[in-house]
C-alpha cells in the first residue's frame, strides 16, 4: 500500500560545541525544534529501490533517502523494493536538517511499508549511522541532543511558537563550519542546559548560544547581514539554525511572525512562517 509521509525541518534553538573528538566528529549539547516547514515523501511498493525528487539534481543515489532505504533493506534482509518520491521544500544545506528528516521518514516509513518488527534500538542505530542529525528527526519535537548527536532526550512540548526563517542565497556545507572551529568557540554546555532546566519547567521558548556562528559569519558575510536584518524586525530575537546559513527569530503569534517577513521585503532572502511542531507519541531516548 502507498504512504505518505511528512519530514518536518529542524531549527536549534542552542547548540555548544564542548570540543573535539578523536573520530574527527565534535561533541556537542544543542536544543532542536522540529518546525512545520517540511519536505513530502510518498512510497510505494516496487521490486526494486527506485528514487525520484522535485528537484532533479538531488535525486542521485547519495540522496540520504536512497541510503537510508538501501541501509534498511540490506541490515533487515529484505527482498522487496520501494518506489520513493520526494517533494522538497526544506532549502538545501541550510542548517535546517532537511536531508536528515528525509532519511529518519524513510526508515519510519519502510518499517510499515515492508512490515518490519525491528527493535526502535536498531533504527536509533542505523539513524546515527546516516547522520548526526538523523536520530533526533526519529523522535521530533523539543529535544536535548548530546554526543555526536546520537543521544536524544525528549523534553515537554513547548507552546506553540511561531518562527521566521530567513535564508541568505547560498548553502552552506555542515563539514566546513565545523572545521573552520577555533578552541575559543567551544564552551562548557552550561547555558544550554540551563535552557533544557527551564523548558522543563514548562518555561517560555528561548534562544542560547550557537557554537558555529562566528566561524559562519566569518567565512560567509551574508549570513552575518541576514542576521543583522533579522535580529531588528524582532527585536533582537535571532539565531543562526545549525552550521546556517538559515536565521530563525521566534515570535508569539503567526501575525507578528508575517509583519516581521514583510518588514524585511527582500527577494534575495528565501522566507518561511512555521509553528513548531510536537514530539511523535511516544517519548523514549534515543542513546
Ligand atoms: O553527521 P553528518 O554527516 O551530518 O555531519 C556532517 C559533517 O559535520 C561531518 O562530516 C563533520 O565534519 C561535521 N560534524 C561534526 N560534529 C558533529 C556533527 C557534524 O564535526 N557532532
Amino acid at each position: 500500500m502507498r504512504r505518505e509521509t511528512r519530514a518536518y525541518a529542524k531549527i536549534n534553538l542552542s547548540l555548544e560545541v564542548l570540543g573535539k573528538r578523536a573520530d574527527g566528529f565534535h561533541d556537542l549539547v544543542s536544543i532542536m525544534q522540529t518546525v512545520s516547514l517540511c519536505d513530502d515523501l510518498t512510497f510505494a511498493p516496487a521490486e526494486a529501490v527506485t528514487f525520484t525528487c522535485s528537484q532533479p539534481e538531488l535525486a542521485g543515489p547519495s540522496n540520504l533517502v536512497v541510503r537510508a532505504a538501501k541501509l534498511l533493506r540490506q541490515v533487515c534482509g529484505v527482498s522487496a523494493g520501494c518506489s520513493i518520491h520526494l517533494e522538497k521544500r526544506i532549502p538545501h544545506a541550510a542548517g535546517l536538517g532537511g536531508g536528515s528528516s528525509d532519511a529518519a521518514a524513510t526508515l519510519r516509513s519502510l518499517v510499515k511499508l515492508w512490515a518490519l518488527t525491528e527493535p526502535k534500538d536498531t533504527l536509533c542505530r542505523l539513524a546515527a549511522q546516516l547522520g548526526s542529525d538523523v536520530p533526533f528527526f526519529l523522535q521530533q519535537g523539543t529535544a536535548m541532543v548530546e554526543s555526536r548527536g546520537e543521544r536524544v532526550t525528549p523534553l515537554p512540548d513547548p507552546p506553540t511558537c511561531w518562527y521566521l526563517l530567513a535564508k541568505p542565497p547560498i548553502q552552506v556545507p555542515t563539514a566546513e563550519i565545523f572545521g573552520r572551529l577555533q578552541r575559543t568557540d567551544w564552551s562548557d554546555g552550561t547555558r544550554t542546559h540551563a535552557l533544557t532546566s527551564q523548558l522543563r519547567q514548562g518555561g517560555p521558548v528561548q534562544f542560547g548560544p550557537n557554537s558555529l556562528q562566528d566561524a559562519l559569519f566569518s567565512a560567509y558575510p551574508l549570513a552575518q547581514d541576514c542576521f543583522e536584518r533579522v535580529s531588528q524586525v524582532s527585536e533582537g530575537r535571532a539565531t543562526v539554525s545549525g552550521s546556517g546559513p538559515t536565521i530563525v527569530a521566534w515570535f508569539p503569534s503567526q501575525d507578528e511572525a508575517r509583519r516581521a517577513a514583510a518588514r524585511l521585503e527582500d527577494n534575495q532572502l528565501a522566507l518561511f512562517v512555521a509553528a513548531s511542531i510536537a514530539s511523535r507519541g511516544r517519548k523514549q531516548p534515543c542513546a
